[in-house]
């Protein structure tokens, strides 16, 4: 990665500069403000929002307690912010186009009819006993009825906890039970790529023996027919059938939580991420009007999953809270071929499209012929998200895909902090390939030094990343774990959240997120802990041990590598068998997602005298690189090391 300023990209005169901020002066000026007077600044973009009643104080915190608070005293509802509010200028607007995973299926869904869907579910829930403050699990697949419950739950107060489609069973349940859902919410199956997902059998599996759930509401993706529970189960359509359709918004004070979100981190199990209304909804609203330069009777399409925070803030809450036209993709990049995306931006004349690089790195494979198919000459912007853009793959984006038109906008953040944090503004920065930029309003990232803890000054200077101030997108709590988030987030670099990221910031002071350096894994866009992979491999009965890792992935980004002891009584199993066997314990555990792409089953591990497991000679090992693996002499058993390079060298030799 090069900074020279022969790399930046400097702003087009075809690119049109954002409606909200027009110039990099204007943008700095902004952005001091918004640095000096945050309460007026915060102050200004809740305006946008309505209001049953206006808040009394914009920003509130307790520093020791690691509690903050924003627009104290308001009460507002995220659905009618989402929904209600737009019905008399925008009734008859689209709100969603559903693009089915069979290409060409489309249906569009206007505010209005959305208003009634909402009202109709948000009544089902209410006669399935959800009340204020429960928890609802949402388990669906990508269609209209999944973002209709989403705003359903925010609709009654409710607390909705969506679990991506492609977690299984067993992390569905640990989710179910941590989150306390009374109701499940899923479908009879979901559709990707042309296959089926059982969405409602693995749902059967992990609800089963538990007295928690007492509702699991079905959705017809298709016309599949699955066991149902009697007096457990209910098929969603029917019961909406029974149901008005209008139904009282429930004012929320504005720290009143809105949903819960599961992540991953460097230990124990995924936290369940709580953000709340007020806070969130200004900041998601905010920040999807000026990056993606929203305007009125723009097409946008997120093509992420709403199990993500992705979705949340850029799929519904954000676009919908500025009555847009947003696009729910339930399909993969490569379905039924790499010219998917550009199929559907052509069908459905989308404006702004924004996915992650591990999706355009398997699309780009197939070379520029599918993207030269589609016109693309809606395109205006171009937004990229989950992990680092190779610097190759962000040039392809924009010279091919955007045909040189179009902004690229590379956005950092995290399911913590809500919304879109380090981000160009379209028309307006310059770019650099591979950098995420500058700071979005109000945001101050700090470089800090992983070994003192001290702050780095200046440009050119590289460390860990954190955040000094505070925003009203940012996390509030783990679920039942203030402890956990204290320590998390802000016990490292106190007083500082700590972003668990590396970054440089270049002689510019553009940020360049250099990726993880926590013992977090980025799969294709999908946060992991390498933790959770190990609890899942030694939960089976051949490992007495495990050590994961992650590697260069060409098209994931990181690859999954687990070195595994196996005990004594399985020595003799076919080495083949026991990997696809261990593969199966993961995908069982976690997810298919999470599946290994390495099993190296090891003869030891590499571990200091006091018994703590060099992961950096691992990682190493994993990567290839065999030099450099530092003085391994002080290890408790210094030749692992070397059987270790062998095996490894004899597995890969293409890779030296
Ligand atoms: C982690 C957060 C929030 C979007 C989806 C992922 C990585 C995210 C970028 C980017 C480099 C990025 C970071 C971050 N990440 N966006 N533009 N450039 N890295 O949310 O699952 O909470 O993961 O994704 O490592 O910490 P998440």
């Amino acid at each position: 990665m090069s900074d020279s300023p022969l790399s930046v990209y400097p702003v087009k005169p075809q690119i049109q500069a954002t409606a909200h901020v027009r110039s990099m002066a204007e943008y700095e000026r902004l952005y001091r403000l918004s640095l000096d007077n945050p309460e007026w600044f915060w102050g200004e973009q809740a305006k946008t929002l309505s209001w049953f009643h206006p808040w009394t104080q914009v920003f509130d915190a307790d520093y020791d307690a690691v509690d903050f608070a924003w627009y104290s005293g308001g009460r507002l509802n995220a659905c009618y912010n989402c929904v209600d509010r737009h019905l008399p200028t925008r009734g008859d607007q689209t709100a969603i186009i559903w693009a089915a995973d069979e290409p060409g299926v489309y249906k569009h869904i206007t505010y209005r009819e959305l208003k009634h869907d909402v009202c109709r579910i948000a009544n089902v829930l209410i006669a399935h006993g959800v009340r204020k403050g429960d928890r609802v699990c949402i388990y669906m697949p990508m269609i209209p009825e999944t973002v209709a419950t989403m705003l359903a739950c925010a609709r009654i107060g409710a607390v909705h906890s969506v679990v991506f489609g492609g977690f299984s069973a067993e992390s569905l349940r640990d989710r179910i039970i941590d989150a306390g859902c009374k109701v499940v919410v899923t479908a009879n199956v979901g559709m990707r790529g042309g296959r089926e997902i059982p969405l409602k059998t693995i749902t059967d599996r992990a609800v089963d023996g538990l007295s928690l759930v007492e509702s699991v509401l079905v959705a017809r993706r298709t016309d599949k027919e699955v066991p149902m529970r009697q007096g457990r189960d209910h098929w969603l359509d029917d019961e909406m059938r029974k149901q008005r359709s209008t139904c009282t918004v429930e004012w929320m004070g504005s720290e009143d939580p809105l949903f819960i979100l599961y992540t991953s981190g460097s230990t124990g199990k995924p936290k369940g991420v709580l953000h709340t209304t007020a806070g969130y909804m200004v900041y998601a609203a905010f920040t999807h009007k000026t990056v993606f330069d929203y305007r009125d009777g723009d097409v946008y399409c997120c093509a992420a999953d709403v199990g993500w925070i992705t979705g949340h803030s850029y799929i519904v809450y954000g676009p919908l809270a500025n009555g847009a036209t947003t696009v729910l993709f339930e399909s993969v990049p490569t379905y039924p071929n790499a010219g998917r995306y550009w199929q559907v931006v052509d069908d459905l004349g989308i404006n702004i499209f924004y996915t992650a690089p591990t999706a355009l790195r398997a699309i780009a494979q197939a070379g520029d012929e599918p993207v030269r198919k589609s016109s693309r000459a809606s395109l205006r912007i171009l937004g990229s998200v989950g992990e680092p853009i190779n610097p190759e793959i962000w040039r392809w984006y924009h010279d091919v895909v955007g045909e040189g038109r179009c902004a690229v906008v590379d956005t950092w953040w995290q399911t913590e902090t809500g919304g879109i944090l380090i981000s160009p503004l379209p028309g307006v920065t310059p770019a650099k390939p591979g950098s995420a930029t500058l700071p979005f309003f109000g945001v101050k990232p700090l470089v800090v030094d992983p070994e003192s803890g001290k702050i780095i000054e200046g440009n050119g200077v590289s460390g860990a990343l954190c955040l000094s101030t505070p925003w009203p997108g940012q996390a509030r709590t783990v679920w039942g774990d203030h402890e956990r988030f204290k320590l998390t987030y802000f016990s490292q670099y106190k007083p500082y959240y700590f972003t668990g990221d590396g970054c440089r910031r270049d002689e510019d002071g553009y940020y360049w997120i250099t990726g993880r350096i926590d013992d977090v894994l980025n799969v294709s866009g999908h946060r992991l802990g390498t933790a959770e992979v190990e609890s899942a491999l030694v939960a089976h009965e051949a490992v007495a041990e495990a050590a994961v890792v992650g590697f260069p992935h060409d098209i994931k980004g990181t690859g999954i590598y687990a070195y595994v002891l196996i005990g004594a009584e399985y020595q003799d199993r076919d080495p083949a068998q026991l990997e696809g066997a261990l593969k199966e314990q993961v995908r069982h555990a976690i997810g298919a997602f999470a599946t290994p792409d390495v099993i190296h089953i090891a003869p030891g591990l590499p571990k200091t005298r006091s018994g703590k497991i060099m992961r950096r000679i691992l990682r190493k090992i994993a990567s290839s690189e065999y030099t450099g693996l530092g003085d391994t002499t002080t290890l408790a058993e210094p030749e692992v090391v070397d059987k270790l390079v062998a095996q490894h060298r004899l597995r890969f030799p293409s890779k030296e």
